[in-house]
């Protein structure tokens, strides 16, 4: 990690992990913690807390936790170093300069540098007079002025090198124009614009940079868009246009489309709440995204068949992440675009009020599959439907689509309903099953919740984790236990932490929650804040230590040699290495 160790100390030193997660989330005090909503799943009863006394967070129900860093790292969607800028800004702390950090750091500036002014350039060119294709372009799909100008949308020319040669005027290299995705070089080397003759629409993120372009043929030829691609500076997979104006709306729901034009063109409708997921598949990241400013998405996806499969798709997507979805039926367009052009704003809020929820979705969905004149087609229908709702926990709900379902099949509401209590049954006896399985082997308990962390050894597990523990409440002990070696560990995620914890120890590094942030993934931050919310008193803790440390020594001779030797065998062992190093 470039960024020096003594100023992750003093930033660490100088952020206060209540004062910082305050600024999101209200938090109340409760028996030497603060408690409040988790701010990365949706709930109503809190069940995030954090530690002033360890400078950590954990969430009791999602499982995410870390220290300062990994908090601003996942609220602000960034990775290490941008956490530790905004971290340090905060802090009043000016960035350690000349390495390789704030090379890179440098570098996406000078690139966003250049994406805004070719944005400004595009803009302008709306107003050459060579541009009027463009102007009659934009007429003909109905957009203001006023709505060109909030989303900045622009024109290049079809020539192939007036972006370039403007940019290079400005002092930008070729180098930085095909970093960017601004141009592009053919096989012959020659470099000319990527995007030339199309109408453009800016991508910008939540800080207002702009990250990429959105480009559009004038006419009928292929490819309709071009989009920037993946770069130092723009990753589809994690932006969606249009959320830099929807953060700011008071609508409390976000509708979610497929494209620029439908997201513009609601805008201009007058609902300010849309954004459009770009040239790519709704992913679990923009789903995060989106988590994180509603708790409603509303899907209005294209009508044909591939809208119904992505708006299925997405539907799975939101609902990790607990926002509630709605999908809207979009009947006499072809897409959200089409309908509010041809019907107007109230047409589109009438859409938008009746718009199903999940349930009635998922049920017109299953409905679909069946001939519901056919009776044998009819009973599979039934039972499709209610393995469905069966799993719908509040018994309203159950009453309410129970009956729903019914009458649209023309079944009598009393068998639908006892078909749903039968399969209910069914799978309350499995998970009731299941349940009691967990409970007769405490090992599984034990088990991480990410399942890639999965213990081969629960016991010893237990013990590494222990260790883990105890040495980062107080580090003194670590003395102690410098006699076991990563190696000896049974989990390799633990063995991680732990020579991570070792060779920090060793080149007297601070050894704290955050000072590990640079070296472990989220998932494993998380994992590691979980197994410190076990209590463990420092008090007698080196009693505890020694039963760790005999524990992990055992578990691993027992995996070295035969598995049937004794636990006496064993033990002597175990006690002739103390003896020695004694
Ligand atoms: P559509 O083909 O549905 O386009 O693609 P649209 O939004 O209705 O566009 P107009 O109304 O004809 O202008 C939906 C989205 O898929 C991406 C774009 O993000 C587009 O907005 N797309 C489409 C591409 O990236 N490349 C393409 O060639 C086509
Ligand atoms: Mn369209």
């Amino acid at each position: 990690m470039a960024i020096p160790e003594s100023f992750l100390e003093e930033l660490n030193a100088r952020t206060d992990i209540v004062d910082l997660v305050s600024s999101y989330v209200s938090l109340q005090k409760k028996a030497g913690r603060y408690w409040g909503c988790c701010p990365f799943h949706s709930e109503k009863t809190p069940s995030f807390s954090v530690r002033p006394d360890k400078q950590m967070y954990y969430c009791f129900g999602c499982h995410k936790g870390g220290g300062v860093i990994s908090f601003v790292m996942e609220q602000e969607n960034v990775g290490f170093a941008d956490a530790v800028a905004i971290l340090a800004q905060r802090a009043g702390l000016p960035m350690p300069e000349v390495n390789e950090d704030a090379g890179q750091r440098k570098r996406r500036a000078h690139l966003l540098e250049l994406n805004k002014e070719a944005a400004r350039y595009f803009y302008g060119n709306l107003r050459e007079p060579d541009a009027e294709p463009a102007r009659q372009y934009l007429a003909q799909r109905g957009l203001s002025k006023r709505t060109v100008t909030q989303f900045g949308i622009g024109y290049s020319f079809p020539q192939g090198d007036r972006l370039m040669n403007a940019m290079i005027d400005k002092g930008y290299s070729k180098r930085d124009l095909l970093d960017v995705g601004l141009c592009v070089a053919n096989n012959k080397g020659r470099i000319y614009d990527r995007f030339r003759g199309r109408v453009m629409f800016p991508i910008i993120d939540l800080r207002g940079n702009v990250i990429g372009f959105g480009g559009r043929v004038l006419d009928d030829s292929i490819p309709k868009y071009l989009n920037s691609p993946d770069s130092p500076i723009y990753n589809k997979s994690r932006n969606l246009f249009a959320m830099n104006i929807v953060k700011k709306s008071k609508a409390g729901k976000i509708i979610l489309t497929e494209g620029y034009m439908d997201t513009i063109s609601l805008h201009q409708g007058g609902f300010d709440y849309a954004v459009a997921s770009l040239g790519t598949s709704l992913t679990e990241e923009h789903a995060r995204l989106l988590a994180k400013y509603t708790k409603e998405v509303i899907l209005s996806y294209d009508g044909d068949t591939a809208g119904i499969a992505a708006a299925q798709r997405a539907i799975g997507i939101l609902s990790k992440v607990g926002v509630s979805v709605k999908v809207l039926k979009i009947t006499g367009a072809k897409d959200p675009d089409e309908f509010i052009k041809k019907y107007g704003h109230n047409a589109f809020q009438r859409l938008l009020d009746g718009s199903e929820n999940q349930i009635d979705y998922r049920l017109a969905q299953i409905q679909q599959k069946y001939d519901l004149t056919n009776d044998e087609q009819k009973v599979a229908y039934l039972q499709d439907a209610a393995q469905m709702l069966a799993r719908l926990s509040s018994p309203v709900e159950r009453e309410v689509y129970g009956g729903k379902a019914a009458s649209a099949a023309g079944i009598d509401r009393k068998i639908m309903t006892d078909e749903i209590d039968r399969q209910r049954k069914n799978t309350g006896w499995k998970q009731r099953k299941q349940a009691e399985r967990a409970m007769l082997n405490p090992a599984a308990n034990a088990q991480p919740e990410d399942r890639r962390f999965r213990y081969q050894n629960p016991r010893s597990a237990r013990a590494e984790e222990g260790v883990i523990r105890l040495v980062l409440l107080e580090n003194s002990l670590f003395e102690q236990a410098t006699e076991l070696s990563p190696e000896q560990f049974s989990s390799p995620l633990l063995a991680k932490i732990y020579s991570v914890l070792l060779r920090r120890w060793e080149e007297n590094l601070s050894l704290d929650l955050n000072s590990l942030s640079a070296e472990l993934s989220g998932d494993e931050m998380s994992h590691l804040s979980k197994l410190m919310q076990e209590v463990d008193s420092p008090a007698n803790g080196e009693a505890a230590l020694r039963d760790y440390v005999l524990v992990i020594l055992r578990e691993c001779a027992r995996s070295k040699f035969d598995k049937n030797s004794s636990d006496e065998e064993l033990l002597q062992l175990i006690q002739q290495k103390q003896q020695r190093q004694k």
